[in-house]
């Protein structure tokens, strides 16, 4: 039986009463805006989490595609973790002054990050993008930093920025995203088309000013299959023009291989970036690089020296959580394995579905990462992905929470080594059974 979406949303809003008593409460004290529920299709507060699944106030339980933005790749409450928090708790769990805790998660992203030779640790992934943006431009002496179309590395005023839809393909301007970003940092950010030759161009045309050009291992808003090529070609072209290459293995560090996109597609960049996966839930950032370049972070009087620093860096109950989590996945290369495969029949049953019906909608993964277009068609950069169909888009997502699954509003989605067959099957047939009744409701424009 095809449900419609009044009829989805009828039923969301009798079986969530104590989520929407907290939405209504909260609208009055918390104005977290984007950050807060991230355009949910239905306001849903989270009790609990066990395994591949959540619990909301109201006792719903739903197999959850966020796990936490990407971080719990182990699944909620994994033992093994929790067993590392509870360990480190009667020690106390925060001095400031470096802890005992440190080394061995340092070693551990040693040996899962390629490029790197030294490891600094900070508190989440905004502060590391943040570090190394001004890494590269202390070591360099230049002030320009490219970023490419899609992107997100961050919520620091340099990498608040969005294309600006008219500006050319081959040539994109940056739109500040939202008000309080000033003027004179889009005088120093370079926007570059993702997956485009043109980008090299623009890298060997202002190599004299660009102190790095940035990438995501995998854009997490367009994950693409076969991103290596257009990250080994970079490499190479910053190589060539003596600019500085960096990694934001925010999402893509010990998910899209336990050596990030690093070993997946064999590129060595010069400064790397981590967070989510390696803090094992807690919050975490850490900047890894070539260790002439990471020497600028050992003091103000190191040669090129810059300020790093901050009251929670390597905080010993993040370091015992993420070396437990880190360490786990180290010990069990087979996850990387089941990731991959169950990313793949998700995504494989999806699109074979859509071709069928005749649906214009498609899901891109790699391994474990997954969003969901409603379009059809190639599409290489986010400048080829369309609204068209976003009354359809918004409708598909309502009827999977009310089907039990939650897909984060950031429609970035995640598997984790808890997603067993059990949960990858039910995925498949809610993913299935909403496209077909949004379809036969007639939402997408067709
Ligand atoms: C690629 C990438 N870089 C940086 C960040 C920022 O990390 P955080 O939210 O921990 O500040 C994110 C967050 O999702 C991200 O996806």
């Amino acid at each position: 039986m095809t449900a419609t979406v009044a009829e989805a949303r009828a039923e969301l809003l009798a079986k969530t009463t104590a989520s929407q008593r907290i939405s209504e409460d909260r609208a009055e004290l918390l104005n977290s805006g984007l950050a807060a529920n991230l355009e949910m299709p239905h306001p849903v507060f989270i009790q609990q989490g066990e395994g591949a699944y959540v619990v909301d106030a109201d006792g719903n339980r739903y197999i959850d595609t966020s796990v936490g933005f990407g971080l719990h790749i182990l699944g909620h409450v994994h033992p093994v973790v929790r067993q590392a928090i509870e360990d480190r708790t009667p020690l106390g769990w925060m001095f400031g002054i470096h802890s005992t805790s440190q080394m061995k998660l340092a070693h551990l992203l040693q040996e899962g990050s390629p490029c790197a030779e030294r490891v600094v640790f900070c508190n989440t992934g905004s502060e590391a993008t943040m570090y190394a943006f001004r890494a590269a431009r202390g070591y360099s002496g230049k002030e320009k930093i490219a970023l490419f179309d899609g992107f997100y590395h961050g919520a620091h005023d340099y990498g608040m920025w969005l294309t600006d839809p008219r500006s050319p393909v081959d040539a994109p301007q940056p739109l500040p995203m939202g008000h309080g970003i000033p003027q004179a940092l889009r005088d120093l950010t370079l926007l570059l088309p993702y997956r485009n030759p043109a980008a090299f161009d623009l890298i060997r045309r202002h190599r004299d000013e660009l102190a790095l050009v940035f990438v995501e291992g995998v854009q997490s808003s367009n994950p693409q299959p076969d991103a290596g090529e257009f990250l080994r070609e970079l490499a190479q072209v910053c190589r060539e023009n003596d600019v500085l290459f960096g990694i934001d293995e925010v999402i893509t560090g010990f998910r899209v291989a336990f050596g990030g996109a690093q070993q997946r597609f064999s590129v060595t960049p010069d400064i790397a970036t981590y967070g989510k996966v390696v803090g094992g839930g807690l919050p975490v950032g850490a900047i890894t690089g070539r260790a002439d370049l990471m020497n600028v972070f050992t003091g103000l009087a190191a040669d090129r020296g810059v300020f790093s620093g901050g009251t929670f860096s390597g905080n010993p109950l993040t370091m015992e959580a993420g070396a437990a989590a880190v360490g786990y996945l180290q010990a069990h290369p087979e996850i990387y394995e089941q990731l991959e495969n169950n990313g793949n029949r998700l995504a494989g049953a999806v699109n074979e579905f859509c071709l069928k019906h005749q649906i214009p909608a498609q899901m891109k993964n790699v391994g474990s990462m997954f969003h969901m277009f409603f379009q059809r068609g190639e599409i290489n950069s986010m400048r080829d992905a369309g609204a068209e169909h976003i009354d359809a888009e918004k409708a598909f997502y309502l009827h999977c929470l009310n089907r039990g699954v939650l897909v984060p509003g950031t429609q970035r989605a995640f598997l984790s080594a808890a997603h067993g067959d059990t949960e990858v099957q039910r995925l498949i047939e809610v993913f299935q059974q909403s496209l077909l009744d949004v379809y036969e409701e007639q939402l997408f424009k067709l």
